[in-house]
């Protein structure tokens, strides 16, 4: 799939990251693969903490934990979750997504589209359930809200609830100094507007790609891979387990889902693209199986 019309976006001080995928970088050097052989090679990049690639996931953070606020979330959810913008057949959606180019170089840098099949094939190769295909192939369409001028900060990043004190299991938990919500009474206490275990479904995340495409897919995919959409970037529970305390039985069940997923996402980025021509009508039966002909954005 080609990009049309690049979107440039492009470093400034709300986009501290050459590229969407530095912060998956960084999470592949967090978690790095333990079937994989480079597996030694990452934990030494880990250790180098003179990449300057470092000092821009950083920022990236800092931005992040700073102005996810409960309020922010509230803001966007208005701004987005009524899908008014505009609406597309799949494949454009999926065109679109791919005019999202950055600063990192275009040639070396699979497209968001070739990370999205890459990580349905590699499912499919492992014989899952057929939703659970299209799931890895829709996880990541949410990144159009980068096309729709958000920042990166409000888009990507480890995502964790809000409205609640923030965990200092969470990536540059440090940061939070910075977000006024830690000095709001109704915010900073261990459960905050929550209840224990009041399960997920009543908890609002940090805002971005996740709680997007989740939204934007609900009513087509079995609630398996509608956790595995909302819950991806949610590694402070499916890695660290920071939030079992809002957590219900349900949520327990579901996220054996999400977990079974992350590795798919993680480690599936292999610098050779799968053959698109070949792969394209078992993908064009599945995407019209599931999903209706337009979407909403
Ligand atoms: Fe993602
Ligand atoms: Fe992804």
């Amino acid at each position: 799939m080609e990009k049309k019309n690049p979107i440039q976006v492009s470093k400034n001080e709300q986009n501290p990251l050459a590229s969407l995928d530095v912060w998956e970088d960084d999470l592949l050097q967090r978690y790095p693969n333990p079937e994989s052989i480079v597996q030694d090679k990452s934990a030494q990049e880990f250790r180098n903490y003179e990449d300057p690639k470092r000092g821009t996931v950083r920022e990236f953070y800092r931005l992040n934990h700073t102005y996810q606020t409960y309020d922010f979330v509230l803001e966007k959810e208005k701004q987005f979750l009524g899908f008014d913008k505009t609406k597309m057949p799949v494949w454009d959606a999926f065109q679109f997504l791919n005019q999202l180019v950055d600063d990192s170089d275009p040639d070396t840098d699979l497209d968001q589209f070739q990370h999205l099949l890459q990580t349905s094939e590699a499912i499919r190769k492992d014989g899952h359930p057929d939703w659970m295909v299209l799931t890895g192939l829709l996880h990541d369409m949410g990144k159009v809200l980068c096309l729709f001028g958000e920042p990166q900060w409000a888009v990507v990043g480890d995502t964790f609830p809000v409205g609640c004190a923030f965990s200092d299991k969470i990536v540059y938990s440090e940061f939070f100094s910075s977000n006024p919500d830690i000095r709001d009474e109704r915010y900073n206490t261990k459960y905050g507007v929550y209840s224990p275990n009041c399960g997920l479904k009543n908890v609002r995340m940090s805002w971005g790609h996740d709680e997007y495409v989740y939204h934007m897919v609900k009513k087509y995919l079995p609630e398996p891979g509608l956790y595995m959409l909302r819950y991806h970037s949610f590694y402070p529970q499916h890695r660290e387990h920071a939030y079992d305390h809002l957590m219900d039985d349900h949520d327990r069940e579901m996220f054996k889902w999400v977990s079974l997923f992350n590795p798919y996402d993680l480690y599936s980025k292999n610098p050779v693209p799968p053959d698109w021509d070949q792969l394209r009508p078992y993908y064009e039966g599945l995407v019209e199986k599931y999903l209706p002909a337009t979407l909403n954005f």
